[in-house]
């Protein structure tokens, strides 16, 4: 799915600027990362991505069309073609994990079959088959509120890897997993994402995560687009400017050393315009 952001501005309700204009443009089946200090705006970003928030002012089109120009019905069948992981889940706890991967189908079943599957699961070894993506198959029938925050994790991935979206956007899909476990589930989404040729965006805490899987990193610092670059052009200056206000250190996975840890574009530092691209 392509997307194409011009200019796009985002004020919140208290009157607060999530995002400053964004201008990104992202071809169908590419795979980015965006990175950036706590408040940067990835949140907000991913939420305009999947039209579940409407920008104050800019241009927005998903796969060609403007969402807030479509009628409610053509909104909600564009959003069902959109694939959201979020941090925390919004499972229900006493939710079987069964049902709450094959809930990832619901926009696209239709309210009998949907209704149905909630008193009787209609697609068990589905469900299974993408839990299993995640080592979570042996849990298939324990409830939500068996499961800790990162086993949730998991579970809301493997919901959109069932949901088989035209889109994938995650929001920190992984902040709550151990860096092997956070490496395996980062690897199925762009698997994923690699095999069906659908667009993946994922927010990342860890920047190793990030340069390790991404071919396209953006860096977001106070709502504006700080640099747009493949992972080998990201040098280690970008990214202590990047996180200059977060106490001087860049958030990584585990002791691995950075990928690319060579300073590259030192010159470039302070240009006005995004770096790279
Ligand atoms: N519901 C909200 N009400 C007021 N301000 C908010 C709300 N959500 C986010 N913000 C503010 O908007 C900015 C961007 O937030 P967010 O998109 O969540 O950033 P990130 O995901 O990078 O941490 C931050 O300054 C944050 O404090
Ligand atoms: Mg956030």
């Amino acid at each position: 799915m392509k997307l194409a952001l011009d200019a796009l501005h985002l004020v919140l309700p208290g009157g607060k600027r999530a995002l400053a204009g964004v201008s990104l443009e992202v071809a169908h089946g590419e795979r980015i990362a965006i990175i950036g200090p706590s408040g940067a705006g990835k949140t907000s970003l991913l939420r305009l991505l999947g039209a579940a928030l409407r920008p104050s002012s800019g241009a927005l089109a998903i796969a060609d069309v403007d969402p807030w120009a479509l009628t409610a019905r053509a909104l909600q069948k564009l959003r069902g073609r959109i694939g959201m992981i979020h941090q925390a889940p919004p499972l229900p706890p006493r939710q079987r994990l069964v049902t709450a991967v094959l809930a990832g189908r619901l926009g696209a079943w239709g309210l009998w079959r949907g209704l149905a599957s909630l008193a009787y699961p209609a697609d068990i070894a589905g469900a299974r088959e993408s839990l299993a993506r995640l080592d979570l198959a042996e849990r298939l029938f324990d409830r939500c509120d068996r499961l800790s925050g990162g086993q949730l994790q998991r579970v809301g991935v493997a919901r959109v890897l069932y949901q088989r979206p035209d889109l994938i956007l995650a929001d920190e899909p992984v902040s709550a997993l151990d860096p092997q476990l956070a490496h395996q589930t980062v690897g199925e989404l762009n698997r994923e994402a690699q095999t069906r040729g659908v667009t993946l965006v994922a927010s990342l805490h860890a920047v190793d995560l990030a340069l390790r899987w991404f071919p396209r990193i953006v860096g977001l610092r106070d709502g504006a687009v700080a640099f747009d670059c493949p992972p080998l052009r990201v040098s280690d200056a970008m990214l202590h400017d990047l996180y200059a206000t977060e106490s001087q250190t860049i958030p990584l996975q585990g002791g691995e050393p950075l990928a690319h840890p060579e300073p590259m574009a030192r010159a470039a530092r302070g240009a006005a315009t995004p770096l790279c691209r």
